[in-house]
């Protein structure tokens, strides 16, 4: 048994969860994960196809097809998975796209502001909206924010990616120390060269920059993990089970990494 009466074990059976940009990559891992696991999720996705494809897929996923950088389809998102799963124990904030890639001088405003709505301004508009209904869950209720090593380290030519993941941990740290009173934890989980095709584009876009190859990029940036391998979205995934459950019972306000450890980036 834990210190907390409960078996040992990772348990987050018959927990409610939401998973923004639940339908691909990262979020789509955690999502099944939480599933196998015996959770009942709810996804939001801004691509309907890969939202039919992880309806097919996923069995009992409940899912809305919207922007989660729009405040309205964010309320939406939270009113279909109130009628869906009654209310919610896990808010998984994972939507996040890379922005643009050079110089900061060269950046347009659109893609500045872009990758802000989209990796930062979500994160407060379905906090806004599941809050309350966090602090009104009975079982142990937590936040799972997703920033990256680009929230840990400096990230030289992706300033606005890497400005929205620190950020986010200061998020949650604020978080922490004003829902803790309320027993809501809140926790950043930053993963690091996750293969798959998303770093495939961060490398191409890298190697365009630095005029490489992308194997030479790609070898570029093996080099600088201690493990000299990539992680997988099912190791993100792995931690965030951990988080949202009574094995983490006392963790809350951490930034924990996932990335083999990246020593430069
Ligand atoms: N992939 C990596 O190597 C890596 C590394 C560190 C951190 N992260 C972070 O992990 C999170 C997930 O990344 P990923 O690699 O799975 O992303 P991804 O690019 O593979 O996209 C995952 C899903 O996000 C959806 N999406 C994109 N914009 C959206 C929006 N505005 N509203 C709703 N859905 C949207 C896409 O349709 C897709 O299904 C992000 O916050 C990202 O910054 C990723």
């Amino acid at each position: 048994m834990t210190a907390g009466g409960q078996p040992r074990g990772i348990d987050v059976h018959d927990l409610r969860v939401l998973v923004t940009a639940g339908a691909g990559g990262i979020g789509r891992a955690i999502a099944e994960a939480f599933v196998e696991a015996g959770s009942r999720v709810h996804i939001c996705d801004v691509a309907e196809s890969s939202i039919a494809d992880a309806l097919g897929r996923v069995p009992g996923l409940s899912a809305t097809c919207g922007d989660a950088s729009e405040p309205a389809d964010a309320g939406r998102v939270v009113a279909d998975l109130c009628r869906s799963l009654g209310g919610l124990d896990v808010l998984i904030n994972n939507v996040g796209i890379a922005g643009p890639t050079g110089g900061v001088e060269t950046y347009s405003d659109a893609d500045v502001d872009r990758t802000i709505d989209v990796n930062l301004k979500s994160q407060f508009y379905f906090l806004n909206r599941c809050v309350p209904l966090l602090k009104a869950s009975t079982r142990a209720p937590s936040i799972v924010a997703m920033s990256s090593v680009a929230g840990r380290l400096g990230y030289a030519y992706r300033t606005p990616y890497a400005a929205t993941k620190w950020a986010i941990v200061g998020l949650v740290k604020s978080l922490a120390a004003e829902l803790g009173p309320d027993g809501v934890r809140a926790n950043a989980i930053l993963p690091g060269v996750v293969n798959g095709p998303r770093m495939d584009g961060v490398i191409a876009d890298r190697a365009s920059v630095l005029g490489i190859s992308f194997e030479a990029m790609r070898e570029d940036y093996l080099g600088r993990i201690s493990l000299r391998r990539m992680v997988e979205a099912e190791d993100v995934a792995n931690l965030a089970l951990f988080l949202s459950s009574g094995m983490a019972r006392n963790i809350t306000g951490q930034a924990i990494s996932v990335d083999g450890n990246v020593e430069y980036l």
